[in-house]
Protein backbone atom coordinates (compact mmCIF):
# COMPACT_ATOMS: atom_id res chain seq x y z
CA UNK A 1 0.00 0.00 0.00
CA UNK A 2 2.57 1.95 1.05
CA UNK A 3 4.42 1.51 -2.38
CA UNK A 4 1.27 2.65 -4.28
CA UNK A 5 0.88 6.06 -2.53
CA UNK A 6 4.59 6.73 -3.06
CA UNK A 7 3.93 5.46 -6.98
CA UNK A 8 0.40 7.97 -6.76
CA UNK A 9 2.24 11.01 -5.46
CA UNK A 10 5.47 10.37 -7.79
CA UNK A 11 2.93 10.66 -10.50
CA UNK A 12 1.01 13.73 -8.92
CA UNK A 13 4.57 15.62 -8.92
CA UNK A 14 5.62 14.61 -12.57
CA UNK A 15 2.07 15.70 -13.47
CA UNK A 16 2.32 19.50 -11.65
CA UNK A 17 6.05 19.66 -13.47
CA UNK A 18 4.33 19.17 -17.04
CA UNK A 19 1.98 21.40 -16.19
CA UNK A 20 4.27 24.36 -15.34
CA UNK A 21 6.64 23.29 -18.07
CA UNK A 22 3.65 24.31 -20.37
CA UNK A 23 3.20 27.81 -18.94
CA UNK A 24 7.00 28.49 -18.61
CA UNK A 25 7.77 28.16 -22.54
CA UNK A 26 10.96 28.97 -23.65
CA UNK A 27 12.16 31.12 -26.82
CA UNK A 28 14.99 29.96 -28.78
CA UNK A 29 17.15 31.41 -26.32
CA UNK A 30 15.95 29.99 -23.76
CA UNK A 31 14.55 33.25 -22.29
CA UNK A 32 10.57 32.32 -20.51
CA UNK A 33 7.93 33.72 -23.15
CA UNK A 34 4.01 34.73 -22.22
CA UNK A 35 1.28 32.88 -23.24
CA UNK A 36 -0.07 36.30 -24.68
CA UNK A 37 -3.10 34.93 -26.06
CA UNK A 38 -4.82 33.92 -22.42
CA UNK A 39 -4.04 36.86 -21.05
CA UNK A 40 -7.21 39.22 -20.34
CA UNK A 41 -7.40 43.01 -22.37
CA UNK A 42 -6.84 45.00 -18.78
CA UNK A 43 -3.36 42.72 -18.23
CA UNK A 44 -2.55 42.84 -22.29
CA UNK A 45 -2.97 46.88 -21.46
CA UNK A 46 -1.04 46.76 -18.43
CA UNK A 47 2.20 45.44 -20.76
CA UNK A 48 1.59 46.92 -24.01
CA UNK A 49 4.31 49.39 -26.08
CA UNK A 50 3.83 51.13 -28.98
CA UNK A 51 6.25 52.79 -31.15
CA UNK A 52 4.85 56.33 -30.05
CA UNK A 53 4.12 56.28 -26.40
CA UNK A 54 0.07 57.01 -25.40
CA UNK A 55 -0.26 56.33 -29.64
CA UNK A 56 -1.66 53.75 -31.97
CA UNK A 57 0.05 54.22 -35.34
CA UNK A 58 -1.42 53.20 -37.93
CA UNK A 59 -0.77 52.99 -41.73
CA UNK A 60 -3.53 52.86 -44.67
CA UNK A 61 -4.01 53.63 -47.85
CA UNK A 62 -7.09 55.66 -48.64
CA UNK A 63 -7.88 54.22 -51.99
CA UNK A 64 -9.99 51.42 -51.66
CA UNK A 65 -13.49 52.47 -50.70
CA UNK A 66 -15.11 51.44 -48.13
CA UNK A 67 -12.42 50.24 -46.33
CA UNK A 68 -10.63 53.95 -46.40
CA UNK A 69 -11.05 56.76 -48.57
CA UNK A 70 -11.81 60.27 -48.53
CA UNK A 71 -15.43 61.29 -47.78
CA UNK A 72 -16.09 65.02 -49.30
CA UNK A 73 -18.48 67.81 -47.79
CA UNK A 74 -20.43 70.33 -49.33
CA UNK A 75 -17.54 72.35 -49.77
CA UNK A 76 -15.43 69.50 -51.13
CA UNK A 77 -13.23 69.07 -47.80
CA UNK A 78 -11.73 65.44 -46.97
CA UNK A 79 -12.02 63.73 -44.02
CA UNK A 80 -10.88 60.05 -43.88
CA UNK A 81 -13.40 57.60 -43.71
CA UNK A 82 -14.26 54.13 -44.21
CA UNK A 83 -14.53 50.60 -42.06
CA UNK A 84 -11.26 50.55 -41.21
CA UNK A 85 -10.90 54.11 -39.92
CA UNK A 86 -13.80 53.73 -37.76
CA UNK A 87 -12.51 50.69 -36.70
CA UNK A 88 -8.89 51.97 -35.66
CA UNK A 89 -11.00 54.63 -33.18
CA UNK A 90 -12.70 52.22 -31.27
CA UNK A 91 -9.57 50.01 -31.41
CA UNK A 92 -7.08 52.69 -30.12
CA UNK A 93 -10.33 53.89 -27.58
CA UNK A 94 -10.36 50.22 -26.26
CA UNK A 95 -6.37 50.63 -25.79
CA UNK A 96 -6.75 54.05 -24.44
CA UNK A 97 -4.31 55.24 -27.06
CA UNK A 98 -4.85 58.50 -29.36
CA UNK A 99 -5.04 57.17 -32.68
CA UNK A 100 -2.34 58.20 -35.41
CA UNK A 101 -3.22 57.63 -38.63
CA UNK A 102 -0.58 57.90 -41.77
CA UNK A 103 -1.77 57.89 -45.19
CA UNK A 104 0.75 56.29 -47.87
CA UNK A 105 0.32 53.97 -50.83
CA UNK A 106 -0.69 50.65 -50.27
CA UNK A 107 3.08 48.71 -51.10
CA UNK A 108 4.32 52.03 -48.50
CA UNK A 109 1.99 50.77 -45.88
CA UNK A 110 3.66 46.91 -46.14
CA UNK A 111 7.16 48.60 -46.65
CA UNK A 112 6.27 50.52 -43.30
CA UNK A 113 5.23 47.61 -41.45
CA UNK A 114 8.24 45.60 -42.08
CA UNK A 115 10.57 48.15 -40.87
CA UNK A 116 8.67 48.55 -38.03
CA UNK A 117 7.49 52.53 -38.47
CA UNK A 118 4.27 51.70 -37.36
CA UNK A 119 2.22 49.69 -34.76
CA UNK A 120 -0.10 48.31 -37.55
CA UNK A 121 -1.76 48.68 -41.00
CA UNK A 122 -5.10 48.80 -41.64
CA UNK A 123 -5.53 48.17 -45.71
CA UNK A 124 -8.10 45.67 -46.31
CA UNK A 125 -4.79 43.36 -45.44
CA UNK A 126 -5.74 39.99 -46.89
CA UNK A 127 -3.44 37.68 -44.75
CA UNK A 128 -1.41 36.57 -47.26
CA UNK A 129 1.28 33.73 -45.90
CA UNK A 130 3.90 35.67 -48.33
CA UNK A 131 3.74 38.53 -46.10
CA UNK A 132 4.05 36.66 -42.58
CA UNK A 133 8.06 37.15 -42.47
CA UNK A 134 7.37 40.97 -42.41
CA UNK A 135 4.62 40.95 -40.04
CA UNK A 136 1.70 39.43 -37.84
CA UNK A 137 -1.75 38.94 -38.73
CA UNK A 138 -4.63 39.07 -36.37
CA UNK A 139 -8.16 36.76 -36.87
CA UNK A 140 -9.99 37.60 -39.73
CA UNK A 141 -12.23 40.70 -38.74
CA UNK A 142 -14.04 40.98 -42.24
CA UNK A 143 -15.10 38.20 -44.80
CA UNK A 144 -15.00 39.49 -48.32
CA UNK A 145 -14.01 38.00 -51.87
CA UNK A 146 -12.20 38.77 -54.78
CA UNK A 147 -13.70 39.23 -58.20
CA UNK A 148 -12.64 40.45 -62.07
CA UNK A 149 -14.04 43.17 -63.46
CA UNK A 150 -14.22 44.73 -66.98
CA UNK A 151 -16.07 47.20 -68.77
CA UNK A 152 -19.99 47.23 -70.26
CA UNK A 153 -17.77 47.64 -73.57
CA UNK A 154 -16.22 44.53 -73.29
CA UNK A 155 -18.75 42.62 -71.00
CA UNK A 156 -20.07 40.44 -74.25
CA UNK A 157 -16.84 39.19 -75.12
CA UNK A 158 -14.69 38.73 -71.59
CA UNK A 159 -17.35 36.72 -69.72
CA UNK A 160 -14.51 34.31 -67.43
CA UNK A 161 -11.54 34.36 -66.45
CA UNK A 162 -10.94 31.57 -69.11
CA UNK A 163 -11.39 34.13 -71.94
CA UNK A 164 -9.77 37.22 -70.13
CA UNK A 165 -6.42 34.65 -69.66
CA UNK A 166 -5.58 36.00 -73.78
CA UNK A 167 -2.06 37.59 -75.14
CA UNK A 168 -4.59 40.19 -76.63
CA UNK A 169 -6.09 41.67 -73.02
CA UNK A 170 -4.47 44.14 -70.67
CA UNK A 171 -5.14 42.72 -67.26
CA UNK A 172 -4.63 45.29 -64.20
CA UNK A 173 -4.47 44.84 -60.20
CA UNK A 174 -2.45 46.83 -57.36
CA UNK A 175 1.00 46.88 -57.00
CA UNK A 176 1.88 44.67 -53.80
CA UNK A 177 -1.69 43.11 -53.66
CA UNK A 178 -2.83 40.00 -53.54
CA UNK A 179 -4.74 40.70 -56.37
CA UNK A 180 -1.58 41.10 -58.51
CA UNK A 181 -0.62 37.22 -57.88
CA UNK A 182 -4.61 36.51 -58.64
CA UNK A 183 -3.68 38.39 -62.15
CA UNK A 184 -0.45 36.11 -62.52
CA UNK A 185 -2.29 33.00 -61.43
CA UNK A 186 -6.09 33.35 -63.33
CA UNK A 187 -4.70 35.24 -66.31
CA UNK A 188 -1.04 34.04 -67.19
CA UNK A 189 -0.82 34.60 -70.73
CA UNK A 190 -2.61 38.49 -70.79
CA UNK A 191 -0.09 41.59 -69.91
CA UNK A 192 -0.90 41.84 -66.46
CA UNK A 193 -0.39 45.53 -65.28
CA UNK A 194 0.63 46.71 -61.75
CA UNK A 195 -0.63 50.23 -60.66
CA UNK A 196 0.07 52.27 -57.48
CA UNK A 197 -3.40 53.39 -56.84
CA UNK A 198 -6.90 51.28 -57.49
CA UNK A 199 -8.74 54.41 -58.79
CA UNK A 200 -6.38 54.99 -61.55
CA UNK A 201 -7.01 50.74 -62.21
CA UNK A 202 -11.12 51.46 -62.55
CA UNK A 203 -10.40 54.26 -64.46
CA UNK A 204 -8.64 52.79 -67.46
CA UNK A 205 -10.80 49.85 -67.35
CA UNK A 206 -14.28 52.14 -67.91
CA UNK A 207 -11.67 54.55 -70.75
CA UNK A 208 -10.63 51.08 -72.48
CA UNK A 209 -6.78 51.27 -72.18
CA UNK A 210 -6.87 47.96 -69.47
CA UNK A 211 -9.05 45.33 -70.61
CA UNK A 212 -9.93 44.19 -67.24
CA UNK A 213 -8.75 43.79 -63.45
CA UNK A 214 -8.89 42.19 -60.10
CA UNK A 215 -10.33 43.68 -57.41
CA UNK A 216 -11.92 43.37 -53.86
CA UNK A 217 -15.74 42.40 -54.30
CA UNK A 218 -16.69 44.94 -51.51
CA UNK A 219 -14.39 47.70 -53.28
CA UNK A 220 -15.72 46.60 -56.92
CA UNK A 221 -19.45 47.37 -55.73
CA UNK A 222 -18.39 50.74 -54.08
CA UNK A 223 -17.50 51.84 -57.77
CA UNK A 224 -19.86 50.43 -59.86
CA UNK A 225 -22.36 53.20 -57.69
CA UNK A 226 -19.93 55.92 -59.29
CA UNK A 227 -19.19 53.96 -62.97
CA UNK A 228 -22.26 52.20 -64.14
CA UNK A 229 -20.29 50.81 -66.59
CA UNK A 230 -18.05 48.68 -64.53
CA UNK A 231 -19.22 44.65 -64.08
CA UNK A 232 -18.17 42.56 -62.05
CA UNK A 233 -17.50 39.44 -64.61
CA UNK A 234 -17.37 36.77 -61.55
CA UNK A 235 -15.81 35.85 -58.47
CA UNK A 236 -12.17 34.71 -58.47
CA UNK A 237 -11.59 32.06 -55.86
CA UNK A 238 -8.71 32.72 -52.82
CA UNK A 239 -7.94 30.88 -50.48
CA UNK A 240 -7.60 33.49 -47.49
CA UNK A 241 -11.44 34.61 -47.76
CA UNK A 242 -11.31 38.07 -45.79
CA UNK A 243 -9.44 40.57 -44.08
CA UNK A 244 -6.81 40.87 -41.40
CA UNK A 245 -5.07 43.74 -39.41
CA UNK A 246 -1.35 43.26 -40.33
CA UNK A 247 0.92 44.22 -36.92
CA UNK A 248 4.63 44.77 -36.04
CA UNK A 249 6.32 41.91 -35.90
CA UNK A 250 7.68 42.54 -32.63
CA UNK A 251 4.38 43.81 -30.72
CA UNK A 252 3.06 40.06 -29.73
CA UNK A 253 0.96 42.06 -27.00
CA UNK A 254 -0.66 44.20 -29.34
CA UNK A 255 -1.65 40.86 -31.59
CA UNK A 256 -3.07 39.49 -28.51
CA UNK A 257 -5.22 42.74 -27.47
CA UNK A 258 -6.13 43.39 -30.87
CA UNK A 259 -7.55 39.08 -30.88
CA UNK A 260 -9.82 40.30 -28.19
CA UNK A 261 -11.17 43.63 -29.25
CA UNK A 262 -11.65 41.63 -32.86
CA UNK A 263 -14.24 39.29 -30.94
CA UNK A 264 -15.75 42.07 -28.65
CA UNK A 265 -16.18 44.62 -32.34
CA UNK A 266 -18.03 41.40 -33.89
CA UNK A 267 -19.95 40.18 -30.83
CA UNK A 268 -21.25 43.98 -30.09
CA UNK A 269 -22.14 44.99 -33.35
CA UNK A 270 -19.99 47.67 -33.85
CA UNK A 271 -17.77 46.33 -36.77
CA UNK A 272 -21.35 45.34 -38.82
CA UNK A 273 -21.86 48.68 -37.91
CA UNK A 274 -19.33 50.28 -39.21
CA UNK A 275 -19.74 48.71 -42.51
CA UNK A 276 -23.19 49.70 -42.90
CA UNK A 277 -21.73 53.01 -42.77
CA UNK A 278 -18.91 53.17 -44.37
CA UNK A 279 -21.10 51.51 -46.92
CA UNK A 280 -23.29 54.88 -47.08
CA UNK A 281 -20.89 56.95 -46.85
CA UNK A 282 -18.88 55.33 -50.05
CA UNK A 283 -21.72 55.93 -52.76
CA UNK A 284 -21.46 59.70 -51.78
CA UNK A 285 -18.46 61.83 -52.93
CA UNK A 286 -15.91 60.54 -52.21
CA UNK A 287 -12.13 60.66 -52.97
CA UNK A 288 -9.99 57.64 -53.37
CA UNK A 289 -6.26 58.27 -53.20
CA UNK A 290 -3.37 60.81 -51.61
CA UNK A 291 -3.88 64.49 -50.46
CA UNK A 292 -1.73 67.07 -51.03
CA UNK A 293 0.81 68.79 -48.35
CA UNK A 294 -1.71 71.24 -47.83
CA UNK A 295 -4.51 68.48 -47.02
CA UNK A 296 -6.21 68.60 -50.08
CA UNK A 297 -8.17 66.99 -52.73
CA UNK A 298 -4.87 67.57 -55.86
CA UNK A 299 -6.64 69.61 -58.57
CA UNK A 300 -6.65 67.30 -60.90
CA UNK A 301 -8.58 64.74 -59.02
CA UNK A 302 -10.76 67.21 -57.56
CA UNK A 303 -15.07 67.00 -58.69
CA UNK A 304 -15.97 68.62 -61.79
CA UNK A 305 -16.92 72.53 -60.75
CA UNK A 306 -20.73 72.73 -62.43
CA UNK A 307 -20.61 76.38 -61.27
CA UNK A 308 -17.40 77.03 -63.06
CA UNK A 309 -17.87 79.28 -66.32
N1 LIG B 1 -6.73 42.65 -50.04
C1 LIG B 1 -5.67 43.00 -50.94
C2 LIG B 1 -4.31 42.71 -50.36
O1 LIG B 1 -4.16 42.58 -49.18
C3 LIG B 1 -5.72 44.44 -51.40
C4 LIG B 1 -5.70 45.46 -50.34
C5 LIG B 1 -5.56 46.86 -50.92
N2 LIG B 1 -5.76 47.85 -49.92
C6 LIG B 1 -5.79 49.20 -50.12
N3 LIG B 1 -6.04 49.97 -49.12
N4 LIG B 1 -5.57 49.67 -51.31
O2 LIG B 1 -3.36 42.60 -51.09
Amino acid sequence: MKKFIALLLAMVMVFALCACGNDDAKDNDGDQVKDYSSMTLDELKAELKTVEDGKLTVATSPDFAPYEFYSLDANGDATLAGFDIAFAQYIADKLGLELNIITMDFDGTLAELQAKNVDIGMAGYSPDPKRESIMSFTKIYYKGGQSFVTSKAKADEITSLETANNAKYKIGAQTGSIQYDLAEANTPDADNIGLTKVPDIIAEVISGKLDGAFMETIVAKAYQAQYEDLVIVCDVPYEQEGSAIGVNKDNEVLLAALNLIIDEAINDGSLQKFVDEAGILAVGDKYEGLLDDAGNVPEADAPADDTAA
